[in-house]
């Protein structure tokens, strides 16, 4: 090796980025175990992210450090977050504060053994590429301690990746893994759920990947984290990375989704006004005060049209800024909007009834859509200023 080279190698840095929740029984351990297995010729930087564990893990390690004998070229860090935000986002805030230029990843229950993690390292180099996988499902890894169920389920969910998301690498799901900082730099990373890696692995194109073997141990102590939500928030990641780099067509909602879903919400503000309406206009009329039941009925009309107009804007339209003078402005369009409707709906309602014969139950039905869906039409137009097809 050239002098060069190993002067090279002195200055890398690797930080080895460690989740916790709950591993209170695990965590020292852990930490002994990587100081006993560091990879050789770098600095090391081990980074635990805590969720605020309620058993202590984050207090644990801070004790911890209280006495931890310094290692030449070897630090211990915690982050402390304030609740659990779940293992992806965990991962990407370590990686965020790592300072090098190598990263590893691993659980803190001993399913990865430390002993692996100067492999990785080395392989690195050794391959010449830019992630690295400790893997499970390639020639000599195995998988100690689950039961056939999680297996199964270990499996659909890796089937899922490779054939949903066309990636060829065995192990997509693996939490143990090692990555060359700079290939992530540009990157956005969502970090939805558990699976870091496979996001990275949709993410990086044209990187170059090796696995190695690995025998993944079932936790001896403490409990998995692994839930229903885990599970569902896995497959709306794929979702999510499915679309990803696909046209523009496919990431964006289809513009015919986004306008039925706008109309849906603007027909159910309807039925809530009509609610709206309904109570207030009694209310007016006899428990509040004793108003003329036509004033309290135009009480519990303005009511309505002033509920409907406000979460039309915020939620049917996303129009989140009320400022002032624009809101009065958008409330005048509304409100004309909403009486000229009422008036087609009275004059569709006659012409039916009385021109066409129609029951007055139906008619009722097709007056009160045919007036709302104009609403929404000229509202998504003129008062909130989109497209109407978009
Ligand atoms: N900070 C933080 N926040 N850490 C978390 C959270 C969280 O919300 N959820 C889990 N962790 C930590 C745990 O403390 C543990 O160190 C590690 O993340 C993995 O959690 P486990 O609950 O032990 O996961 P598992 O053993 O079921 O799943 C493992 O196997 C999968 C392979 O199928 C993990 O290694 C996965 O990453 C891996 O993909
Ligand atoms: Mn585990």
């Amino acid at each position: 090796m050239q002098p060069e080279d190993t002067l090279q190698q002195n200055n890398t840095q690797v930080s080895i980025i460690i989740p916790t929740y709950n591993e209170s029984q695990n965590i020292i351990q852990i930490l002994k175990s990587i100081k006993e297995n560091l990879p050789k010729n770098f600095i090391t930087q081990a980074i635990v992210v805590d969720d605020n564990s309620p058993d202590g893990t984050g207090r644990i390690v801070d004790d911890y450090l209280k006495n931890f004998k310094k290692v030449a070229d070897y630090t211990i860090e915690v982050i402390h977050r304030k609740a659990k935000d779940g293992l992806g986002s965990a991962i990407l805030k370590g990686i965020q504060q790592a300072k090098g230029d190598m990263i590893v990843v691993m659980d803190s229950d001993f399913s990865h053994p430390p002993q692996i993690i100067p492999k990785l390292i080395e392989s690195i180099k050794k391959y010449q590429c830019d992630i690295v996988i400790a893997s499970r499902y390639i020639k000599g890894g195995k998988i100690q301690g689950w039961s056939a169920k999680r297996k199964l389920m270990s499996k659909f969910a890796t089937l899922i990746a490779k054939k949903g998301l066309g990636i060829d690498t065995k192990d997509p799901m693996s939490g143990f893994f090692a990555f060359k900082r700079n290939i992530i730099k540009e990157l956005n990373i969502d970090a939805i759920g558990y699976k870091i890696l496979l996001e990275i692995l949709v993410k990086t194109k044209g990187v170059r990947i090796k696995e190695i073997p690995y025998t993944f141990q079932n936790r001896k102590l403490g409990n998995s984290k692994l839930g229903i939500k885990t599970i569902l928030d896995y497959y709306r990641s794929v979702w999510k990375l499915y679309r990803y780099g696909k046209p523009q067509e496919i990431q964006e909602k289809r513009s015919s989704v986004k306008f039925l879903s706008k109309a849906a919400r603007f027909y159910t503000v309807g039925a809530s006004g009509f609610a709206v309406n309904y109570l207030v206009s009694l209310l007016f009329a006899g428990v509040v005060s004793d108003m003329w039941y036509l004033h309290a009925n135009i009480i519990g009309i303005i009511a309505s049209v002033t509920t409907n107009f406000i979460l039309n804007k915020a939620w049917t339209f996303g129009d989140r800024d009320f400022r002032i003078k624009k809101t009065v402005s958008q409330y005048g369009k509304f409100a004309m909007f909403s009486s000229l409707g009422a008036l087609v709906q009275l004059g569709m309602v006659y012409f039916l009834v009385d021109g066409a014969e129609l029951a007055y139950p139906l008619a009722l039905i097709l007056g009160v859509m045919t007036a709302a869906f104009g609403n929404f039409i000229l509202n998504k137009k003129y008062t909130f200023k989109e497209k109407i097809t978009e």
